[in-house]
C-alpha cells in the first residue's frame, strides 16, 4: 500500500514537475524570442520640427529618459568644436539628444533654461548643453543613444551614418 502510494505520489510529482519544466523553457524561448511589438518598441521616432530652441523635450526609448535639446543660435555661435561634434545637424538647427542620466550613478539631471545647461540634484554634478560633463563627480559625457536621421524625424535605435562617424571620431562607444 505504501508502496503504491510512494509510487503514485512520484508518478504526481513528476507530472507538475514536467509541467513546470515546459513552462520555465515557454517563458525562456519568448525571452529568447521577442515578439514583433516588442522589436518595435526597441525604436522611437521623434519629429525634431517640433521642437522649440532651449525648451527641453523627455522621450523615452528602451525604458530610458532620452534628452532631446533644439539649441538656440546664440548657444551654437558659443560653442568650442568638441561641442558641435556631439551636436545632431538638420539644415541650420542643432540638437542635443542624450540618455538623460547623470554617468555618476545614473540620476536624471534637470535642463536649466537660464544657464542654457544641466544640474544633476544628486550629487551636484553639471553638464553643458551638448552633455559634456564640466562639474565632478559624473565622469564622462551623457550618452548619446544610436540614432539614424530620416529627414526631420530621428529615429533612435538605428545606426545612421551621423552616428557611425560619432562613433570613428570616439564620441560614442
Ligand atoms: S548621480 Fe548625478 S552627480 Fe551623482
Amino acid at each position: 500500500m505504501n508502496q503504491t502510494r510512494r509510487g503514485f505520489m512520484g508518478k504526481a510529482f513528476g507530472a507538475v514537475a514536467g509541467v513546470g519544466a515546459v513552462g520555465a523553457l515557454y517563458a525562456m524561448k519568448r525571452s529568447w524570442d521577442p515578439l514583433p511589438s516588442v522589436k518595435a518598441a526597441g525604436f522611437t521616432t521623434i519629429d525634431l520640427s517640433s521642437c522649440t530652441a532651449n525648451k527641453l523635450i523627455v522621450e523615452k526609448w528602451r525604458g530610458k529618459p532620452i534628452f532631446v535639446l533644439r539649441k538656440t543660435a546664440e548657444m551654437v555661435a558659443a560653442q568650442n568644436e568638441a561641442q558641435t561634434a556631439r551636436d545632431i545637424v538638420i539644415g541650420d538647427d542643432h540638437y542635443l539628444v542624450a540618455i538623460g542620466l547623470c554617468t555618476h550613478l545614473g540620476c536624471i539631471p534637470a535642463y536649466r533654461e537660464d544657464k542654457t545647461d544641466f544640474k544633476c540634484a544628486c550629487h551636484g554634478g553639471e553638464f553643458d548643453s551638448s552633455g559634456i560633463e564640466t562639474l565632478a563627480p559624473p565622469p564622462s559625457p551623457l550618452v548619446i543613444p544610436p540614432f539614424k536621421i530620416n529627414g526631420a524625424t530621428l529615429v533612435l535605435g538605428e545606426e545612421g551614418p551621423e552616428y557611425s562617424k560619432m562613433k570613428e571620431a570616439g564620441i560614442v562607444a
